[in-house]
């Protein structure tokens, strides 16, 4: 399968972010274990990170134009409140898992609300880096 991994804003600081709450890994030590848990299940996955909502809204539109087989997106901060990445999840042909490093329900009030999740199949929320690769996991399933 092919998989679009997409990362919402704040994400590239991984690593230099509340490590207590994300952890040590950078973006790109999280890229590295999807890119390698990818090839040895004879998957494809490209990576795409932006702290811009029209950006992110562009890449899930390429992700269809594309002809992806699934989309993991970790929408960041507009996961509780971006009605555009919502449509833009609508609109598209591939399923969309949503991520989130930390087990945001049990976190601020507001980090409870997703607006984004309605428009996946489903959410993984908690498991760390690890919930990259249960949401792909979970689309392979799927199928
Ligand atoms: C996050 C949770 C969001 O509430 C927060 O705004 C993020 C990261 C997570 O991965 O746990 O930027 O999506």
């Amino acid at each position: 399968m092919k998989f679009k991994v997409i990362n919402g804003p704040n994400l590239n600081f991984l690593g230099i972010r509340e490590p207590d709450i994300y952890g040590q890994l950078t973006l790109a030590d999280i890229n590295d274990k999807i890119a390698t848990f990818a090839k040895e299940n004879d998957h494809e996955a490209s990576f795409f990170q932006s702290n811009s909502e029209g950006e992110i809204i562009d890449a899930i539109q390429a992700a269809h134009h594309e002809n992806f087989d699934g989309i993991i997106i970790n929408p960041g901060a507009y996961t509780h409140y971006s009605y555009a990445i919502h449509d833009a999840l609508k609109s598209v042909t591939p399923p969309a898992v949503e991520i989130h490093l930390s087990a945001v329900h049990t976190r601020e009030e507001f980090r409870k609300i997703s607006v984004t999740a309605p428009a996946c199949v489903g959410q993984i929320s908690g498991f760390g880096a690890d919930g990259y690769i249960l949401g792909m996991i979970a689309l392979e399933r799927r199928q």
